[in-house]
Order: structure tokens, then sequence, then C-alpha cells
């Protein structure tokens, strides 16, 4: 069910520094694990130390036992991954602020952002800072994290990318969209992280991906009765399994054939138009807008101004 992806995997050096939101299941764990095994020095974001910490263990087990097997091929010559752990909790805009100051302070470089982490259909609840909590997680800290990250990414050398692991759901409406209505009856739109805003920046790749219908965690969520659950079910059968989901992410993040290409929407690993309202420049000015207004306390003017202008 992965399709057929097929790009070149080269060894990456351990002096790249890769940050995976939600890398210790689903699709961001086969994220982390490859990107570690190729070499890079890789941080998994994530909100339990616990979760994370097994995760890690896991990933460096399976990598031994690839050894074992001499399943080795583009496989970095090293007898273990570089994986660490840093707290994230995205329903958090002050643990999102905090992970920025923590990792600002380390005075690392920063070369490849993956947005993965994600929640789908989650009760209406509200976070600690009043947004809609899908709005939040799903979107609206990885704009503070981006926001506050890509400056370091600037100063971090080539071919530098920030990889938002979105959904279908920006073609998932049936009315119109309007700001209005973000934080509640119309999340679904917003999963698509829409990053249209900042593709006007030219020095930093942008690059968003469907990976399609993937058998992970994502589905905890779902109310027992909902359709949605029952609707799985029946859908699981034709789903990806975590490693071949994580092949879209791994594409838009390594492919060295997308070196220099810039701000593109991947379905199925190839490039295509997002819904009209998501290219629509005045429904993109009035996201950015709004989003500049709930994150008012996280970030500097330095930081409004220079995205207002854009
Ligand atoms: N699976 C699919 O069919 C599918 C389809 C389209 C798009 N996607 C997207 O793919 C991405 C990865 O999802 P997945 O399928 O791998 O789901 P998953 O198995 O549920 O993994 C989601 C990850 O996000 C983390 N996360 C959730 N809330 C968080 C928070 N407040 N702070 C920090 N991390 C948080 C989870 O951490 P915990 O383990 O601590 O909860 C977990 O690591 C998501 O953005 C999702 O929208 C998935």
């Amino acid at each position: 069910m992965g399709g057929n992806i097929s790009f070149q995997r080269i060894p990456i050096s351990k002096d790249r520094i890769v940050v995976v939101t939600g890398g210790n299941t689903g699709i961001g764990y086969e994220t982390a694990k490859w990107m570690a095994m190729l070499g890079a020095s890789v941080i998994i974001a994530c909100r339990s130390e616990k979760r994370a910490q097994e995760a890690i263990t896991r990933m460096k087990s399976d990598f031994r036992e690839r050894v074992k097997e001499q399943k080795t091929e583009g496989v970095t010559q090293t007898d273990d991954l570089s994986v660490e752990f840093m707290k994230l909790d995205l329903s958090s805009l002050k643990s999102t602020k905090e992970f920025v100051d923590q990792f600002t302070e380390s005075g690392r470089p920063l070369n490849t952002l993956i947005c993965n982490a994600g929640i789908a259909f989650h009760p209406l609840e509200y976070t600690e800072d009043g947004n809609e909590t899908m709005f939040q997680v799903n979107y609206l800290s990885h704009l503070l994290l981006t926001f506050h990250l890509l400056p370091i990414m600037k100063r971090s050398g080539d071919d530098n990318r920030v990889i938002l692991v979105s959904s279908h759901g920006h073609n998932n409406h049936s009315t119109p969209f309007s700001v209005d209505k973000i934080q509640g009856n119309n999340t679904t739109q917003i999963t698509f992280q829409d990053s249209n805003t900042m593709e006007t920046r030219n020095y930093i790749r942008f690059y968003k991906l469907n990976p399609g219908l993937v058998d992970t965690e994502v589905t905890r969520g779902f109310q027992d009765s909902s359709w949605m659950t029952w609707s799985w079910k029946i859908v699981r059968a034709f789903s990806k399994s975590p490693a071949e989901g994580a092949e879209h992410t791994l594409n838009a993040a390594i492919n060295p054939a997308l070196k220099g290409v810039r701000d593109v929407y991947f379905q199925d690993c190839k490039p295509k138009n997002t819904n009209a309202d998501a290219r629509n420049k005045d429904i993109q000015e009035s996201v950015l807008e709004y989003s500049l207004s709930c994150l008012n306390d996280y970030i500097t003017d330095d930081i409004r101004n220079e995205w207002k202008t854009q």
C-alpha cells in the first residue's frame, strides 16, 4: 500500500540536526528512526518523556536488529543511533516557547524541522491558552515553533527544510472558509497547517504532504460509537503501515532531487495543487493576521513586523 515511492537515500552527516515533533509513535517514530539510521542527529520533541524514552530504546533495538540481519544498505556505519528527547507539549504555548528557548540556548544548528505531531477528530476542547485543541496542536504551536526556529535554520547552512505533515483535510469542507470559524466547526481545514503564508520566504524550503491513510494511533481520539470508528474499521484494511506512511515524510525531508525546489504540496509523493481556499491570498493573509493575534504574548514585534510585511 506504500505506492511506488522511490528516492535516493544518501547518508546524512551527524552534524545535521533534525527535529521531529511527535517522534515517539506512528509516522513520526518511523521518520525519526530513519533519519537517525541515515546518520542525522535527531531530536524527538514529545509531550511524554516516558513514551519518548521507550521509543528511543525501540528505535535503537530496531537498528541493532537490522544490522544483525545485515540489512544495512544506506544505513549509517555506527554502533548506535543519535536520538534524544526534548519536552514539547503543543497544547501549551508556554511549553512550546520553552522548547524554543532550550533549543536556542543549546547553540545548535537546525537543518530539518518536521512538524509531524497531530491529533484528529478530537472532541471539542480548549487548551490552557483558550484555543480549540486541534487548532493549537496541529497548527498554531507548529507555527510558533517555525517563527522562532527559522532564524536558526537560516544560519545553519544549505538545503534546510521545513516539513509539514498534513492531510487531505484541506479538501474536506463543504462551506466557504471563514477565519471566524477556524476554532470550532471548521478545524479540519486548518489541519492543512496552512504554510502558504510562509511560502514567500526564499531561504528555507517548505514541503507539505498528505501521507494518506496510515494505521497509527491517530484514531485514539475517536469516540467509541462514532461513525469515524466504524468507518476506520472498514478502511483500515486498505491503510499503510507507519513505515510506509513515513516514506512520504522522508521523501520531502531527504530526497536530493528536491534540493532547490520550493514550497510543494505532495500527495502520494507527487506535487499537487492544494484546495483553492488554501491558495487564496486574502484567506492566507487573514489566517496569518489571526494567528499572529493568537500568538501575541509569545512573539516579538520583530517577528510580527517581518511576517506582516511579506
Ligand atoms: N494516520 C493517518 O491516516 C494520517 C492521515 C493524514 C495525516 N496524518 C497526520 O500524520 C501526523 C502523524 O500522525 P500519526 O498518524 O502518526 O498519529 P499518532 O500515531 O497518533 O502520532 C501522533 C503523534 O503526535 C503526538 N502529539 C499529540 N498531541 C501532542 C501534543 N499536545 N504535544 C506534542 N505531541 C503531541 C503524539 O504524542 P503522544 O504519543 O504523547 O500522544 C504522537 O507522537 C499527524 O499530523 C496526522 O494529522 C495521519
